[in-house]
C-alpha cells in the first residue's frame, strides 16, 4: 500500500478517505477535549497554573488513537507508547557516533531496541486479526470501522494479501502508523500550545475570539461541523500561529537530478534545507511588523495575505507532499481552543521564559505555562 507515496499521493484513494473521515471525527474530538478539560476542572481553585505543552501531548495521542484506530483504541494506545519509546531510543542512536554494522551486535541496548520492534510487531498482527476475525462474523466493536486502520486492511484485502503473505502488508500498516503517530501528535499539539500562548499575550484577540465561539458552539460548547467553517477570527488567529511558530520549521529535499536553482546549479543527490521559519518572517513578503502578531494579514480579501499564502506561507508544506493531516489539524485545534475559551480566561504565568528552539520540531524549551481563571 502507498498510502503516503509522495508521487501518488494525489490520486491516492487512501489519502482522500482519510480527508472524508476526517469529518466524521469531530465527536471523538470533542469528547477527548471534554475529558481533558473535566480533569483540569477538578482543581478546586479558581485560578491554577496549567503547563499547555505538557498537558496537550497525552490528549492529542488519545485523539489520534481514537480516530485512526477507532475500536482497536486500546492496542493502539500501546503501539503508540511502544513507538514513543523507539523514537527516543533512535534519536540516541543518531546522537553516537556511527560505527558500522554496531546495530547488529546483541549489546543490552541493542536487544531492548529489538525487544520494542518486535513488541510493535506482535501487537499489530494481533490488532488486524481481531479486526479481520470481527469484520467475517461482522461483529463490530464499534460503528466507527471506517477508520484508519478499517482502510488499511481494506487495501491489503484489496491487494489480496492473504495471512500467510500478510508480513508485507502489516509492515506497510506498522510504518504508515508509525508515521501517523509522528507526523500527527506532537506537532498538532505544538501548533496548539503555541496558539494558546498567542491568545495569553494578546487578551484583546482572546476575548474577540470567546466571543465567536460563543456565538458558533452548541449549547454544550462545541463547534458543530458547521460552525467550525464560521470560526474566521480563530481561523485567523491560527493561521498567523503556524505562520510565527511553525511546528516544523525546516524541510528536506534531495534533489533526484541536476537541477537549476536560480543562477545555481543543484547536482543531483544534494539534500537542500528549506527554512520555512525564515519565510515565514521575512520582511519582504509580510511587511516591517512581519514578527509581530497580526492575525488581521489572513483576513480574507487581504492581498498581501493571499499573495503572501501562496507563495511562502508553508505550514503543511504544498503541492504533492503536503500534509494530509491539515484537516484534521485544523479541526482539532478549533475543537480545544474553542472550549478552553469557554471555560476559562488564560494569561502568560510568570513562569513563562519565552525560548523556542528547534528539536526536529519547534518547541518551547521551558514549557507553556499559563494561567486558568474559571470563567
Ligand atoms: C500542526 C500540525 C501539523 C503540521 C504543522 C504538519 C506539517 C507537515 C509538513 C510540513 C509536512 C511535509 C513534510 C515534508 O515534506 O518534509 C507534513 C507531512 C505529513 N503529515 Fe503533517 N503536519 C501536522 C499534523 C499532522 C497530522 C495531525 C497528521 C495525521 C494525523 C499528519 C500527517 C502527515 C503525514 C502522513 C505526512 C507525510 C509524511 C511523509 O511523507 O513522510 N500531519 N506535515
Amino acid at each position: 500500500m502507498r498510502l503516503l507515496c509522495r508521487a501518488e499521493r494525489h490520486f491516492d484513494a487512501l489519502a482522500y478517505s482519510f480527508l472524508v473521515i476526517g469529518q466524521s471525527m469531530i465527536p471523538i474530538m470533542s469528547r477527548c477535549t471534554m475529558e481533558m478539560i473535566e480533569r483540569w476542572s477538578t482543581k478546586d481553585v479558581k485560578k491554577h497554573e496549567i503547563d499547555v505543552f505538557t498537558e496537550l501531548k497525552p490528549s492529542s495521542a488519545d485523539i489520534i488513537a481514537r480516530t485512526a484506530f477507532g475500536s482497536s483504541y486500546a492496542e493502539a494506545k500501546q503501539i503508540f507508547e511502544l513507538q514513543q519509546e523507539q523514537l527516543l531510543l533512535e534519536g540516541k542512536i543518531q546522537s553516537r557516533p556511527f560505527i558500522p554494522a554496531v546495530r547488529f551486535i546483541p549489546t543490552a541496548f541493542n536487544r531492548h531496541c529489538w525487544r520494542v520492534e518486535k513488541s510493535i510487531e506482535e501487537l499489530t498482527l494481533r490488532t488486524i486479526e481481531r479486526r479481520t476475525q470481527c469484520r467475517k462474523l461482522d461483529q463490530h466493536e464499534d460503528a466507527q470501522d471506517d477508520d484508519l486502520l478499517g482502510l488499511m486492511i481494506d487495501a491489503m484485502e484489496d491487494r489480496g494479501v492473504e495471512r500467510r503473505t500478510m508480513t508485507m502488508g502489516m509492515a506497510d500498516i506498522i510504518g504508515e502508523s508509525k508515521t501517523f503517530f509522528a507526523a500527527g501528535q506532537e506537532t498538532t499539539s505544538t501548533c496548539i500550545s503555541w496558539t494558546l500562548m498567542l491568545l495569553a499575550a494578546h487578551p484583546e484577540w482572546q476575548e474577540r475570539v470567546r466571543e465567536e465561539v460563543r456565538t458558533a458552539c452548541d449549547a454544550v460548547g462545541f463547534p458543530t461541523s458547521d460552525s467550525l467553517h464560521r470560526l474566521k477570527l480563530l481561523s485567523m488567529v491560527l493561521n498567523e500561529s503556524l505562520r510565527l511558530y511553525p511546528p516544523l520549521p525546516i524541510m528536506l529535499r534531495m534533489s533526484k537530478k541536476d537541477v537549476r536553482v536560480g543562477k545555481t546549479l543543484v547536482p543531483k543527490g544534494t539534500v537542500m534545507m528549506l527554512p520555512i521559519i525564515a519565510f515565514h518572517h521575512d520582511q519582504r513578503y509580510w511587511g516591517p511588523d512581519a514578527n509581530e502578531f497580526r492575525p488581521d494579514r489572513f483576513r480574507d480579501g487581504s492581498s498581501k495575505a493571499s499573495q503572501s499564502k501562496s507563495s511562502v506561507f508553508l505550514p503543511f508544506s504544498s503541492g504533492l507532499q503536503f500534509c494530509i493531516g491539515q484537516p484534521f489539524v485544523l479541526q482539532q485545534a478549533k475543537i480545544v481552543i474553542s472550549a478552553i475559551l469557554l471555560h476559562y480566561r488564560i494569561i502568560i504565568s510568570p513562569q513563562y521564559r519565552h525560548s523556542p528552539i528547534f528539536a526536529f520540531i519547534l518547541q518551547p524549551e521551558f514549557g507553556i505555562p499559563l494561567l486558568f481563571e474559571s470563567i
